[in-house]
């Protein structure tokens, strides 16, 4: 059983203490489903007001939905469509305050009303996003902007 229970007082230790956590739990493992599937559990339980963490991955060229906690979502979606497109395609993390002001925003959860998306790059391919989604407008700050791409970094690494 893995308990990691992580509650840090500020965010840059949150992000910290979650990515020791995603090294410890995914290291030594090759299998990208279970790695996929752990990553997005640790992540929604440890991050305040979230209500979606996942992965879409790139299928030839489309995003295709990968592990995940939260509501059934969207499952295809291509470079052109959704904040997950904007990030693979831009090769750029996208942080929206509003998702609703967003061109092209896909809704899965009506709940969503901000949300971060960190694009997975290795050896200079886009494999996928890591996709958060919150409840709560504006959620996502700068401080979570770092965090989250060192997560992406981890996970690009491992998946
Ligand atoms: N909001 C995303 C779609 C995926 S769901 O939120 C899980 C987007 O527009 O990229």
């Amino acid at each position: 059983m893995y308990d990691f229970k992580i509650e840090a007082a500020d965010t840059a230790t949150l992000y910290r203490d979650i990515a020791s956590a995603l090294e410890g739990l995914l290291a030594g493992e090759p299998d990208p489903i279970a790695n996929m599937a752990n990553a997005a559990a640790l992540i929604f339980e440890s991050l305040p007001d979230v209500n979606w963490v996942g992965f879409y991955r790139n299928v030839g060229g489309e995003l295709v939905l990968g592990p995940f906690q939260g509501r059934p979502a969207c499952i295809r979606m291509t470079f052109d469509q959704g904040v997950c497109g904007a990030a693979a395609k831009s090769r750029q993390l996208q942080r929206v305050e509003d998702v609703n002001a967003f061109p092209g925003h896909i809704a899965c959860d009506s709940a969503s009303r901000s949300e971060i998306v960190v694009p997975l790059i290795r050896d200079g391919e886009v494999i996928g996003v890591l996709d958060i989604d919150s409840p709560k407008p504006a959620r996502f700050t700068e401080e979570d902007e770092g965090g989250v791409v060192k997560l992406g970094e981890i996970l690009s690494r491992v998946l």
